[in-house]
């Protein structure tokens, strides 16, 4: 049984139909890709998938138990975490307290106001130990604003990664990043798969083929192929739509 099972979602705002039919099934401890076109539906689905927006049809389903319609702290509670396409950082704040201010404890005591995140030693700790998932240990202590691209993109998985979740949606990680930090994205990746099933929307195919175990190509809000990376580059009609850019 697959741990994260949505089938038929469709969603529409107003008249339009953004997605009309989109079934995906992810296995725990695999990395799930998500590619298509611009405007295709790719990041409506994640909102639909982690209770942003609720479906008008179809239903999701994680650890066996239905989730469809939940508000996203359930669905978050539950263990599904996701970053999101537009950098979600508080900027002026150090790395550790970003962290800190998305663990499930810290939220559950933040109606206490009175109490400062950085006395608490148990926090400070256990935002650490979620840098250190990220390779950003030695910059706990730097304002977010201070640190590279590539490192404010790990800061924001650290992120999702502090509710200590089962799976994972990244919303296009390697958006704005350069070669370099692209590689050190792809790393870290290769990394928390080890730990995390991920599911993440990626408009790099090069970094996508080398990571996913399957993709599903999203395209005007249905899926139009799903399989391995490899299935994915013999098939005709995607290699000359979408994998151009690795020719
Ligand atoms: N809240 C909304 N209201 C109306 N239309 C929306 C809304 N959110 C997204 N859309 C439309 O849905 C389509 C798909 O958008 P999106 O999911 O962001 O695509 P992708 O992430 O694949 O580029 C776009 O045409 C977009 O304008
Ligand atoms: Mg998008």
């Amino acid at each position: 049984m697959p741990l994260f099972e949505a089938r038929n979602i469709q969603k529409r705002f107003g008249s339009r139909v953004v997605l009309e039919n989109v079934s995906l099934a992810v296995e725990e401890g695999s990395v799930h890709g998500i590619m298509g076109p611009n405007g295709a539906g790719k990041t409506t689905c994640f909102h639909v998938l982690t209770g942003h927006h609720a479906p008008d049809g179809g239903t999701i389903s994680f650890d066996g138990k239905d989730i469809t319609g939940l508000k996203p702290h359930r669905i978050a509670r539950l263990g599904i975490s996701r970053s999101f396409q537009i950098m979600n950082l508080f900027d002026d704040t150090v790395a550790v307290e970003n962290v800190i201010l998305a663990l499930p404890e810290f939220r559950v005591r933040a109606l206490n106001l009175s109490r400062r995140v950085f006395e608490d030693r148990q926090l400070i700790d256990a935002a650490l130990e979620v840098l250190a998932q990220v390779d950003l240990a030695d910059h706990a202590w730097e304002k977010a604003s201070a640190l590279s691209y590539g490192q404010r993109r790990a800061l924001e998985i650290a992120v999702a990664l502090a509710a200590r979740p089962r799976i994972v949606f990244l919303d296009e990680p390697t958006s704005g990043l350069g070669a370099e930090a692209t590689r050190g994205l792809a790393s870290l990746v290769k990394r928390l798969r080890q730990r995390y099933t991920i599911v993440m929307i990626e408009h790099d195919m090069r970094f996508l083929f080398a990571l996913a175990d399957r993709i599903s190509v999203i395209h005007w809000g249905q899926v139009i192929a799903e399989s391995t990376p490899d299935a994915l580059m013999a098939n005709k009609w995607v290699a000359r739509s979408a994998l151009g850019e690795l020719a």
